[in-house]
């Protein structure tokens, strides 16, 4: 245990209950608190040796609270409370992940399973019957980690976070008995990050509930929630007193991967002593892979562990290689899942929400019931389709009787939580049933609602749009919930319900008004200020502007994908980010965009790996809209986007643009774009001046002549390969 120090000869006021200060006794409390929290932590964080115990720790930081809140005024500019991001849930420290930890895209039926095949020979370039070997393995349903060894030693173990980075829960992993501690294996890599799935066994969990009911302790409500819960304890011992257990499955950085396939290296893993899933298969055919997958479905209730799905992955790793990944998934494997569990309870009613695109979802809001151990109330309806489809007879009728599905993967939110909704039963719809008839103008503003028809296709949009753009309110307000989000600029203290309080008194309007919060909150009367108002305080109002303050260097990324543009989601975020640099790369090359469809900023945005037409197209029209570039452009007034940590700087191709013409003999198109991609490289449609290496295969025409034109070097696929390799 800890060499405490007695500190209350030294500080005398240390034990008086907070109730009993005085407005001094209290200055002085808060000013040893700042300096004693600010000890431990850089003991902590800093020196990783703390001197006390977490619950001391705590304690203290309680008391610093408790007197806070009794006297607001004496909140000291160095208050512990201050200091965003000290919070007890952070204790754990960052880890950024040497190999991104990226996540499976899934399909739902034999058919998605063959468009998996297809996609893969079509890329690879093969024919549609060239025989493929795959691993096919359960998808565990617990928590994906990363252990890191050194010589031998696990020196880390990560858990995923977003991706790219997860938080430090060493001390935890070691207190799991299946995880090794030591490999003495001579052929062992060094270093070697095992990958793999911790959970916790139904057997284990039940134990587990059954003594937290004894001690009426909170229930959790299913295997993988209590072993997420017990991985993320500050208290090592904790963790270890709740049985948890691990499969690998992958692997991270490694000076070479294990073997050849998937396959050789689970057997290499299981070698060196890590446990693999034993029901595990390598299969050769597609009729195989769903063999499999029949069969672990049928064993599954008679498992002791969740499953959802199966994973299929490609077993030749010089494929996987080529392949590589969109977005954040694998090209080489997928998760085949299970259906998700039902349950039948009642719809009460259906209220229309707006987005912040303005489109119209129908919630049904449920009788609540108890699916996969969560409790569901809401449910999306998805669109008006959706209603009209299954409604032919059903219409969602107010009271009819549904089911609602939850599939546990994505139940570790609160108790209650959204879910899609499915068939509805129609036999049991009581007679005094309504009939739903969908808005034909906006709840919010009373714009009127259009199903937009696609250009193209002369196709209706499936979704219902509010016309009324930067009027409507609920469009507004929800852009504003989007900008302070968790994957967005994550502004501590402006939650939902605080966004909407502030917007509806003409405070934050638009994002810019954020970050002039403070400076026009000081110019107010004191009784009008943020400080004064129902349900905030000094502290609250103080923590907030420290929050805003804070995010004024937020990541480029996350700056564009905070924009909200339509179709921008934190990847596409990240590749716009990757590629213009810098937020005013960004914004002039987006907006000579919008101003000229066919000229080449266009050409550049839409031959970005992973970003499609749609997508091109969506941000140009948004950087068409005046008032969106003014707010962007004040934005920039006020905030600092930072770039993000370049990729492969090796590479001797990264940042230099590309353009590939005629026919290439080695690797599809695709590939190759997709590789050029990975090295840093921008691949481009036309041939400009800026174009560094023009990759010319037989057959190559007007491109070609035009490189030759400009001067720009031109290589073969074969050279290519070779300044790339
Ligand atoms: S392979 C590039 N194999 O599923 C990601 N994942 O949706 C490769 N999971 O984050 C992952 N069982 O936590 C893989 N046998 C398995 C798995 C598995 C469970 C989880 C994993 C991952 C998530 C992807």
């Amino acid at each position: 245990m800890s060499k405490i120090k007695s500190k209350k000869e030294e500080a005398p006021l240390a034990g008086k209950p907070v109730a009993g200060l005085d407005a001094t006794e209290a200055a002085a409390e808060l000013a040893r608190l700042a300096a004693e929290i600010a000890h431990h932590d850089s003991l902590y964080y800093q020196k990783d040796a703390p001197e006390v115990s977490d619950a001391a720790y705590d304690a203290l930081r309680k008391r610093n609270e408790a007197i806070e809140a009794r006297f607001p005024d004496l909140v000291r500019a160095d208050s512990p409370s201050l200091k965003v991001g000290a919070a007890p849930v952070e204790a754990f420290g960052k880890v950024v992940h040497r190999v991104p930890m990226l996540s499976l895209g899934n399909v739902f039926d034999e058919e998605g399973v063959r468009d998996f095949l297809d996609r893969i020979r079509r890329f690879l370039g093969l024919d549609q019957d060239a025989e493929l070997a795959f691993t096919a393995e359960p998808k565990i349903d617990g928590l994906s980690i990363t252990l890191r060894y050194e010589g031998g030693r696990l020196v880390q173990a990560a858990t995923r976070g977003d991706g790219y980075e997860g938080e430090n829960v060493t001390a935890n992993v070691r207190t799991i008995a299946d995880i090794p501690h030591e490999i003495a294996a001579k052929d062992f890599p060094d270093p070697f990050e095992v990958r793999g799935e911790i959970y916790m066994s139904r057997s284990a969990f039940q134990k587990l509930n059954d003594a937290q009911a004894a001690r009426g302790d909170r229930l959790f409500a299913n295997p993988r929630n209590a072993a997420a819960g017990s991985l993320r304890q500050l208290d090592p011992t904790i963790t270890a007193s709740r049985p948890l257990a691990f499969f690998a499955y992958g692997w991270g950085e490694a000076p070479a991967p294990p073997a050849d396939t998937q396959w050789g290296a689970y057997r290499a893993m299981k070698k060196w002593g890590f446990p693999l899933n034993p029901l595990a298969e390598r299969t050769t055919s597609v009729e195989d892979m769903l063999k499999t997958y029949r069969d672990i479905e049928s064993d599954r209730a008679s498992l002791d562990y969740d499953i959802d799905g199966i994973v299929y992955k490609l077993d030749r790793l010089d494929l996987q290689e080529r392949l590589g990944f969109v977005s954040r998934s694998p090209r080489f494997a997928i998760a085949h899942k299970f259906p998700a569990e039902q349950a039948t309870t009642v719809l009460n009613d259906i209220e229309i929400q707006v987005g912040r695109t303005g489109a119209l979802t129908p919630v049904a809001k449920l009788e609540p019931v108890t699916v996969g151990g969560v409790v569901v109330q809401n449910a999306t309806l998805h669109n008006e389709d959706y209603i009209a489809g299954i409604g032919a007879t059903a219409r969602a009728c107010a009271r009819a009787a549904i089911s609602a599905s939850a599939t546990r993967s994505s139940c570790s939110g609160p108790a209650t939580s959204s879910r899609k909704c499915s068939t509805w039963v129609l036999d049991k719809r009581p007679k005094e049933s309504k009939r739903f008839k969908f808005p034909t103008h906006c709840p919010s503003c009373g714009s009127l609602a259009v199903r937009e028809v696609d250009e193209k296709t002369g196709k209706r949009d499936v979704v219902c749009r509010c016309t009324g753009g930067l009027i409507c309110p609920a469009q507004r307000v929800e852009r504003l919930k989007h900008f302070v989000s968790r994957n967005a600029f994550d502004i501590e203290g402006l939650g939902e319900k605080r966004i909407q309080e502030l917007y509806d008194d003409n405070i934050i309007k638009s994002p810019p008004d954020i970050f002039t919060l403070e400076e026009k909150d000081k110019e107010k009367d004191p009784d009008e200020q943020l400080a004064k108002r129902e349900g905030w305080g000094a502290l609250s109002a103080q923590k907030l502007f420290a929050a805003i303050q804070a995010r004024r260097a937020v990541k480029l990324d996350r700056f564009i994908y905070a924009l909200g543009i339509r179709h921008v989601g934190e990847i596409t975020g990240r590749l716009l980010a990757r590629r213009y640099g810098t937020a005013e790369t960004f914004v002039k090359a987006m907006r000579a965009a919008a101003d000229d469809r066919s000229g080449e900023a266009f050409a550049e945005l839409d031959n970005i790996e992973g970003i499609g037409p749609a997508v091109a197209v969506a941000i140009a029209d948004f950087f068409a809209e005046p008032h969106n570039v003014t707010v962007v452009d004040e934005l920039l007034k006020k905030v600092k986007p930072q770039e993000l940590e370049a990729v492969d700087h090796a590479s001797p191709v990264s940042g230099k643009t590309v353009v590939f013409t005629g026919t290439l003999e080695r690797m599809t198109r695709s590939e190759a774009k997709a590789r050029a991609e990975r090295l840093g490289a921008k691949v481009a449609g036309s041939v400009s001046k800026n174009t560094d290496y023009v990759v010319a295969g037989p057959g190559a025409g007007s491109k070609l002549k035009n490189a030759k034109d400009l001067g720009v070097n031109v290589l073969t696929e074969d050279e290519w390969l070779a300044l790339i390799e």
